[in-house]
């Protein structure tokens, strides 16, 4: 059985990245990358992105999370607090994102430090989610093992009865991060 892919390759000659043809202001020039991405059709999900932290054993892990808001403060995604990589994040909040856009030939790559959003953001972004969502993110305890998945289905029931005519609460532990860029480059 042979596993190497010594011939997987392409060449990669989409367009060339020089001084002049970048925007002097980073982001915007993330804004234009973004579009010309999204405009393109070609990726499914322009906003996934790979976020790095620092485990506690410190060597680093990346999963993927979507991008939901960008603006001249930085990166904002939204998650379970109590997660791993919000454990993480107490501990270290420098972080990195990454961006893959295939079919642009793209990769970006953001180092920053990561802040809590207030309140008032992750309530306003929890209650513009579906509400399948919203009640998902109550039962679920993201990074931990689930003991038994009919408990959680029938938790997920018992919730969608309780709320069906009412708000749903945001979760204490649930809502978003800013990641403030330090540097923002293409490679
Ligand atoms: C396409 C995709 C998008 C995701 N988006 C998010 C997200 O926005 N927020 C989130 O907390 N997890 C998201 N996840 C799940 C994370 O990748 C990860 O499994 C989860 O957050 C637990 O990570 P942790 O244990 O390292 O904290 C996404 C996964 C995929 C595959």
């Amino acid at each position: 059985m042979k596993d190497d892919l010594y011939n997987s390759r392409k060449s990669y000659e989409k367009g060339e990245l020089s001084k002049k043809s970048v925007d002097s202001n980073p982001l915007q020039q993330f804004r234009s990358w973004f579009y010309e991405c999204q405009d393109s059709g070609g990726v499914d999900e322009v906003n996934a992105m790979t976020l790095t932290t620092i485990d506690f054993d410190g060597f680093p892990r990346g999963r993927v999370v979507l991008l939901k808001k960008y603006d001249e403060f930085g990166f904002y995604f939204y998650t379970n607090y109590n997660s791993e990589k919000g454990k993480s994040i107490e501990v270290n909040n420098k972080v990195s994102l990454s961006f893959f856009w295939p079919n642009m030939e793209r990769q970006v790559i953001i180092k920053g430090t990561a802040q809590k959003t207030s309140k008032v953001d992750s309530t306003n972004y929890f209650h513009s989610r579906p509400k399948g969502s919203q009640i998902g993110a109550l039962v679920s305890d993201q990074s931990s093992v689930i003991k038994n998945r009919d408990i959680l289905e029938r938790q997920l029931k018992e919730l969608e009865v309780e709320y069906e005519n009412k708000d749903i609460p945001k979760p204490a532990n649930w809502g978003g991060y800013l990641v403030s860029p330090i540097s923002l480059g293409e490679a």
